[in-house]
């Protein structure tokens, strides 16, 4: 049996595929979206403490357990563990230490300073040329980023976050940083401390509207492949981003034994870190594990015990997942909009991230990102066609999803 973390979308993607090698499977705790429509026989949830549960595996889904130290406590229990330590996961819980880290590395990443004063950093921001980058030190569910070309804006960004407004605690420090450009890559690869095995790439659409438009989200949609992350593209990545990160975390005396989440810029000078994650993305693993072939079970115990022997599998096929987010979504999301159960369709999975039933058997949206319609293809051009016949046919009345996931792929662009 094995035990996912989590309650969203990333993680009933998470029980779908470890199902193809898993007798059973458990989400803990899941949502009663995924209880009422696991997608396949032998998954269900518990709102039984992980620590309360017996699995052979532990996947741990969501940043905020790692960044507390949920593996820790469940490797001291004796328990087999896919996720990172609390040191380890400071690469995601702290932009500071990571960008330590990967400058003395040597990894490419573009160059910082971090600020607690708003008087230093509001001198510091207007010795610079825009656009302005802050970011929040501490998580911020991937809202804690401003990218603009307003000096105004970007100082009264820096006292919001500052002064604890705008994201609390996390917001005390602010990273002021160079602006990169260029077209940007997920790349997870499998760590078991050691060793790091890639996984496809993938791209995110993190904006809330068409053509990059609107507020950042937590992830709108997501396809993989990426086609301009060649083979060698993404080589470049694990060998000048992911490897040098691990070999110094080790150095650090850290066993890293999770998914490093390279999230990277292909700019002018080659791939940048723009971040690091310490687990699957959302809903980047929603395309990533469709394409997975093999005993996926097996690959990430053998990461989870430090002996990673195996490669990923990856099929030929493609996927694309648009997120059908609430009205309101990402400021004050509407819930309790009556939605329609799943309808079949070809090469298609309908992902409750965030529905719940009610007792007579409603099922209702009940956070931000709601559904995560999932298609595999032959190719990007017939996964994304029949995302978007379901699409429509899963939309309630005020649902947000964006309709270029994968567009330009599609039409021989990028995004
Ligand atoms: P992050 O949460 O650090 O991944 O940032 C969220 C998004 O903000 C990224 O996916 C980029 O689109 C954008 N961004 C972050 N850092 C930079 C940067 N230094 N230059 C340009 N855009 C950035
Ligand atoms: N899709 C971005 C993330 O998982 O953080």
């Amino acid at each position: 049996m094995v035990c996912v973390v989590g309650e969203a979308g990333r993680e009933h993607a998470l029980a779908v595929a470890l199902k193809e090698s898993a007798a059973e499977v458990i989400v803990a705790p899941g949502n009663s979206g995924i209880a009422a429509f696991p997608g396949a026989e032998g998954i269900r949830v518990s709102s039984i403490s992980p620590e309360a549960l017996e699995a052979d595996l532990f996947v741990i889904g969501p940043e905020a357990n790692l960044v507390r130290g949920l593996a820790d406590e469940l490797r001291a229990a004796g328990k087999l563990v896919l996720g990172p330590g609390a040191e380890g996961a400071r690469l995601e819980g702290s932009k500071v230490w990571m960008k330590s880290i990967l400058d003395r590395a040597n990894v490419p990443t573009a160059r910082w300073r971090s600020f607690s004063d708003p008087i230093q950093a509001k001198a510091f921001l207007s010795s610079l040329k825009p656009p302005y980058v802050i970011k929040t030190d501490g998580l911020a569910a991937g809202k804690g980023v401003l990218v603009t070309n307003a000096l105004e804006e970007a100082e009264s960004d820096v006292e919001a976050k500052l002064a604890g407004r705008a994201f609390g605690e996390a917001g005390r420090v602010v990273v002021i940083e160079e602006a990169m450009a260029g077209p940007e890559v997920s790349l997870l690869a499998l760590c078991d401390g050691r060793k790091a095995v890639p996984l496809p790439p993938a791209r995110d659409a993190k904006r809330l509207q068409d053509g990059d438009r609107g507020p950042n989200t937590g992830g709108m949609g997501a396809f993989s492949p990426v086609p301009d992350v060649t083979a060698a593209v993404q080589e470049e990545i694990v060998e000048r981003c992911i490897e040098p990160t691990l070999a110094a975390l080790q150095r650090e005396g850290i066993d890293y034994r999770g998914v490093l989440y390279a999230g990277c810029m292909l700019t002018e000078e080659g791939p940048k870190v723009v971040e690091f994650n310490v687990r699957f993305g959302d809903p980047e693993a929603q395309v990533v594990l469709p394409r997975l072939g093999g005993d996926l079970t097996g690959l990430l115990m053998e990461a989870a015990q430090g002996d990673l022997r195996s490669f990923a599998q990856v099929r030929p096929e493609a996927a694309v997942c648009v997120v059908l987010a609430s009205e309101g979504y990402p400021v004050r999301s509407r819930r309790n909009q009556p939605m329609v159960a799943p309808k079949p369709f070809p090469g298609v999975t309908i992902l409750q991230a965030g529905s719940r039933m009610d007792e007579e058997g409603n099922l209702l949206t009940n956070g931000g990102r709601v559904l995560d319609v999932v298609a595999t293809g032959s190719d990007l051009a017939q996964a994304r066609e029949r995302a978007y016949e379901a699409v429509a046919a899963h939309a309630w009345p005020g649902a947000q999803w964006r309709n270029d996931i994968a567009g330009h792929a599609v039409s021989g662009g990028g995004g």
